[in-house]
């Protein structure tokens, strides 16, 4: 696969209009666009054909955590939307993921739908082994927590999952090299981590065998959103 292929830009803006012209400028560099909370609620289901009318694959990024009913129920509205991508929380548990799978796999048959990757979200890439045993009481870290999400997304039928790029090496020995692995947290070298807690540069993911990558602000933030781009491709072509 290409790097431009790899590469998901996250559409990380509220407004309707400003997402076309970012999709407009930097269409050329990426494989697809993310759409995820921000941008959903703020323009509605609409963004995404507008994007698609484009040409633009997107990724629905609403990481879906609810009973599986209901997760089935917005898997069916996504799929419907023509979306290549989309997201569930592995948390919801593997009853949810399977019967999301179901449900988008017989809707894609019956209505002749292309059928859209499906991804189980791990842990947040803004979490760390403190806050997961502090907070929410997780004893065994990270790395192992990742695993464990990611077997069960496996045993569900999903493509993939949603892990920092730290985990993907451990992602990719325990599921194989054929189970996707999308990561966001990815910051070159001359941007700065912010909220973002397990990072590496897109250069460090590709090597470690991601398919895809999510860059929003390391892009979006910079004065010059195409000579970051230039920048960025150089570091995954050189991975
Ligand atoms: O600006 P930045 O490159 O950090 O953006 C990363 C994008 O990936 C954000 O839109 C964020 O919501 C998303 N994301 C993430 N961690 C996950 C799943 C999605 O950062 N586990």
């Amino acid at each position: 696969m290409s790097w431009k292929n790899k590469l998901i830009i996250a559409l990380d803006v509220s407004r309707a209009d400003r997402a076309l012209e970012i999709v407009d400028r930097l269409g050329d560099y990426a494989g697809a666009f993310k759409v995820g909370f921000e941008l959903f609620v703020g323009a509605g289901p609409d963004i995404v054909e507008k994007i698609q009318k484009k040409g633009k694959k997107v990724f629905l990024d609403l990481k879906f955590h609810d009973i599986p009913n209901t997760v089935s129920k917005a898997a069916l509205a996504a799929t419907r939307l023509g979306v290549y991508m989309f997201n569930v929380h592995a948390t919801g548990g593997l009853e949810m993921m399977i019967r999301c799978k179901d449900a988008v796999d017989e809707a894609c048959a019956k209505e002749r739908l292309e059928r859209p990757k499906i991804i189980g979200v791990t842990v947040l890439t803004s979490l760390e082994n403190g806050s997961l045993k502090s907070e929410l009481c997780i004893q065994h870290g990270v790395k192992a927590h990742v695993r464990h999400l990611a077997l069960l997304a496996l045993k569900a039928g999903l493509d993939g999952v949603v892990a920092s790029p730290r985990e993907i090496a451990v992602i990719k020995q325990n599921c194989g090299r054929e189970f996707l692995v999308v990561t966001p947290g990815i910051r070159p070298s001359w941007v700065p981590p912010a909220d973002q807690k397990r990072t590496a540069t897109p250069q460090e993911a590709i090597r470690e065998g991601a398919d895809y990558i999510v860059m929003g602000r390391g892009i979006l933030k910079q004065d010059d959103p195409i000579k970051a781009l230039e920048l960025i491709s150089l570091e995954m072509l050189s991975a």
